[in-house]
């Protein structure tokens, strides 16, 4: 156990509680990704997860509440299709933009007219929220670029030397069941628009709004979501079946390549619980190559695909 572990990792909410409200960050459990979390009205605080992530400034954070009562607070307005998809899918994996109310401090939205919001669906963070009565601004908890963390060892292992033992914590909520980040859909547009494919499938978004979805044009809509990104060390190289993935391997190994290859089969929704571990995995194990199959765009799919190009996308 490093130095930082033992001063960090915990299941006392309580205490996670007390280092929130003290202006400490807190790692959170969620069922996407794990999340560095601090006092979404504590500006101090918020500016250390940027400092901590290497995350450039300007890129906002989503808010995490403790349920749909609490998107008053936040949001200036909930448009209709907002309140149904905050009623039906919360807790749960979509995070909805909405026009911020003037409270939301700069650091948290980027200077922006909008706000992030998501009732995340894990009880130990459920709890956290309601205890302490406040707003959760949390990025993912990795640092800038780096694949997100699904388990508590991985905050640890990306963080845990930057974080303080004495007034910060890692909330330890076991590995998340989702995997990858949440669904976001701007609702300030009408109608409104996808901006992230994540854990909540398009086609269930879709469904709940009785109406196609439209993928929001350019980086410049959501910050921080740039070509490359969610990358591994190793290179990632993309292939559409199992048979094409075995030769990939065979030949990249013939040259002294160390290769992991990842395929699921129809399993999407293992694909993406497992895939960001298993691209830590990689790394770990010193892989030169991760040779990937591109799951079917359905479902748990869409997420997995975007996710698996960012990281084979050539790195700047
Ligand atoms: O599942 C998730 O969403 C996880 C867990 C921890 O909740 N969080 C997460 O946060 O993935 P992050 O910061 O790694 O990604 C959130 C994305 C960023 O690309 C950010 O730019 C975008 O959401 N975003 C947040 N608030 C925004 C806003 N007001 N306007 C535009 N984009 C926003
Ligand atoms: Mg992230």
């Amino acid at each position: 156990m490093g130095n930082g572990e033992r001063g960090l990792l915990t299941t006392d909410v309580g205490l996670a509680a007390r280092r929130l409200v003290g202006g400490g960050l807190v790692a959170v459990p969620t069922e996407t990704v794990y999340g560095l979390g601090a006092d979404a009205d504590n500006a101090r605080a918020v500016g250390r997860i940027f400092e901590v992530k290497g995350r450039p400034p300007g890129h906002p954070l989503i808010v995490h509440i403790a349920g749909v009562d609490g998107l008053a607070e936040w949001a200036a307005t909930v448009p209709p299709a907002a309140a149904v998809l905050a009623e039906m899918c919360w807790p749960g994996p979509l995070t909805l933009l909405l026009a911020r109310r003037q409270r939301v401090i700069d650091a948290v939205t980027g200077g922006r007219d909008t706000v992030g919001l998501r009732v995340p669906a894990h009880p130990l963070t459920l709890d956290l929220l309601r205890r302490t009565g406040r707003g959760l601004a949390a990025p993912s908890a990795n640092r800038f670029g780096r694949v997100s963390p699904t388990t508590a060892a991985h905050v640890v292992a990306d963080l845990g030397p930057l974080l303080e033992p004495a007034t910060d914590a890692v909330l330890d909520g076991g590995p998340a069941a989702v995997g990858v980040e949440s669904t976001i859909v701007d609702c300030t547009t009408d109608p409104p628009q996808l901006l992230r494919a994540g854990g909540i499938p398009t086609e269930d978004v879709e469904r709940l709004l009785d109406l196609a979805l439209e993928q929001a044009a350019g980086p410049s809509r959501a910050p921080g979501m740039l070509a490359s990104h969610y990358a591994p060390a190793a290179e990632v190289v993309l292939v559409t079946d199992r048979r094409a993935a075995d030769t990939m391997a065979g030949r990249l190994e013939a040259t002294g390549g160390h290769v992991v290859v990842v395929h699921f089969g129809d399993d999407l929704v293992a694909y993406a619980r497992h895939l960001y571990g298993l691209l830590r995995a990689a790394d770990t194990a010193g892989a030169s190559h991760v040779v990937a199959v591109v799951p079917p765009p359905r479902g748990l799919g869409h997420a997995v695909r975007d996710r698996l190009a960012k990281a084979a996308a050539p790195r700047p």
